[in-house]
Order: structure tokens, then C-alpha cells, then sequence
């Protein structure tokens, strides 16, 4: 199959304005990813294009991009699944992921991102003396699964970086920092969920959103972001974790 590639191409010590870079790709596999495309890029074309990626797997988060219009990990992006049947060509429209910075190419500045996300305080924090006997802070199935879902995130900023609401005002912290913010907050053994409650009560924090599912539509981990949201909101309105 043969992949006709258009990549936003920035590099500040060059240019000044973004521009399209156009590739051809010949003999790709329909088992290769998104990402195995671009290394062809950048191995046979153009050894200057720059991109972040480093497990290949989607396990690390490095490599969120936008690919085809929608947010996605490169390498967990097969090139079956995003192709016509029986098609021999594919056209593939690669940018970097939206709201951030960008250094050079695919690659953004993930600062505001990640100050965002200390914002909530995404660590086990419990200062009481732990059980005796050297026993854990113990923990059933139930109260174990209230927060199963949001433990799965891997700060891709896939999500954060596809919601309108981020677009338009980056002070936004974000659904990634609420989707850390819920793991904890829905913890048992946790005692600051409130202190998280309140950094998510301000103009900034959880009422931001506006419920446009995108993150959800984003989220590579398969995680229910927009649902997350939900029960922060619901726990800020009832002030009960
Ligand atoms: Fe990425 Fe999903 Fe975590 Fe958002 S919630 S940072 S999309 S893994
Ligand atoms: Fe934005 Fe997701 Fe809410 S896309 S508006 S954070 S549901
Ligand atoms: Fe690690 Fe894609 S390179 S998630």
C-alpha cells in the first residue's frame, strides 16, 4: 500500500509560519502503524522531522498527535483500521496535538499540561499512622473499582488538548488533571480529596466543562473522561466523596 503523508512542519530557527511537508510512503503494511510511517519518513525523506515517541506500544503516552483530524497515539494507530477496505493507497494528514506550544514539528510544550495536572495533586497522600502489625490500609473489590477506570490514564494529553474549552483558554486545568484529580479523590484510603475538591471549585477547574465529549472520544486508554468530570461535579455538588 502506498501512504501519501501531509505533515505541519514548524522549525523555529527556520521558519515563521507552519508549513505542509508532503511525503510518499511505498510498501506499507497494513499491520504497520501510524508511527511506523512516520519513522519511514524519517528514515528515507527527511531525517530533520521531529516527533516524540518512545515505548511504540501505548503504554508511555509520548506520541499523541492529531492524525486524520482526530487525536490519537501514533503507534497504537494501525493502518487497518483507518483505511478503506481494499484500498491501495491511504492519505494521512499528521499535526500536533492542539492548544500547546509548539517546539518544533509534532512536538509541543507539555509545561502548562503538566502544571496542571500538580494543580490536583496526583499522589496517594494519607498522613495517618498506617494499620499496626505491618498490615496495608486494606481495601475492598468495591471501593477498588470506584476508581478503576481513571487509574488507566497515562498523560498522553490526547484529551486535555482536543477540548474546545482548553482552546479558547488554556487556564482551563483540563480533563487530564480532573481525570488524575478523580483517580485520588474516589480513593477510601486517601485523605485529600477535599483539598483536590477545592482547587476543582475554582473558575478554572471542573465547571469549565461544558460536556463536549470530545476528551472521551480522544482518549486512547478507552477511559470515560467525560464521566469522570461528571462525578467530580456531582461530589463538589454534595461535597461527599
Ligand atoms: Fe490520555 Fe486518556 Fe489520560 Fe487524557 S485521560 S491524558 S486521553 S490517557
Ligand atoms: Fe472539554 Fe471533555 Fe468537557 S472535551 S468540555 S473536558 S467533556
Ligand atoms: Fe509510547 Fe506511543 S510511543 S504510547
Amino acid at each position: 500500500m502506498r501512504a501519501n503523508l501531509r505533515i505541519r512542519r514548524f522549525n523555529p530557527e527556520q521558519d515563521t509560519v507552519p508549513w505542509w511537508g508532503e511525503y510518499t510512503v511505498e510498501n506499507v503494511k497494513s499491520s504497520d502503524s501510524v508511527l511506523d510511517v512516520l519513522h519511514r519518513v524519517k528514515w528515507e525523506h527527511d531525517g530533520t522531522l521531529t516527533l516524540r515517541r518512545s515505548c511504540g506500544h501505548g503504554v508511555c503516552g509520548s506520541d499523541a498527535m492529531r492524525i486524520n483530524g482526530r487525536n490519537r497515539l501514533a503507534c497504537a494507530t494501525v493502518i487497518l483500521h483507518i483505511t478503506n477496505k481494499g484500498s491501495s493507497e491511504i492519505d494521512l494528514q499528521i499535526e500536533p496535538i492542539a492548544g500547546l506550544p509548539v517546539i518544533k514539528d509534532l512536538v509541543v510544550d507539555m509545561t502548562t499540561f503538566y502544571a496542571h495536572n500538580r494543580q490536583v495533586m496526583p499522589h496517594f497522600i494519607n498522613n495517618s499512622p498506617p494499620p499496626e502489625n505491618g498490615r496495608e490500609r486494606l481495601q475492598s473489590p468495591e471501593q477498588r473499582a470506584r476508581f478503576d477506570d481513571t487509574t488507566k490514564c497515562i498523560l498522553c494529553a490526547a484529551c486535555t488538548t482536543s477540548c474546545p474549552i482548553f482552546w479558547g483558554n488554556g487556564r482551563y486545568v483540563g480533563p487530564a488533571a480532573i481525570v488524575q484529580a478523580h483517580r485520588f479523590i474516589f480513593d477510601s484510603r486517601d485523605e485529600a480529596g477535599a483539598r483536590r475538591l477545592n482547587v476543582l471549585n475554582d473558575g478554572y477547574g471542573a465547571w469549565r466543562c461544558r460536556t463536549n465529549y470530545n476528551c472521551t472520544n480522544a482518549c486512547p486508554r478507552d477511559i470515560k473522561v467525560t464521566q469522570a468530570i461528571a462525578e467530580v461535579k456531582m461530589a463538589l455538588v454534595n461535597e461527599k466523596i
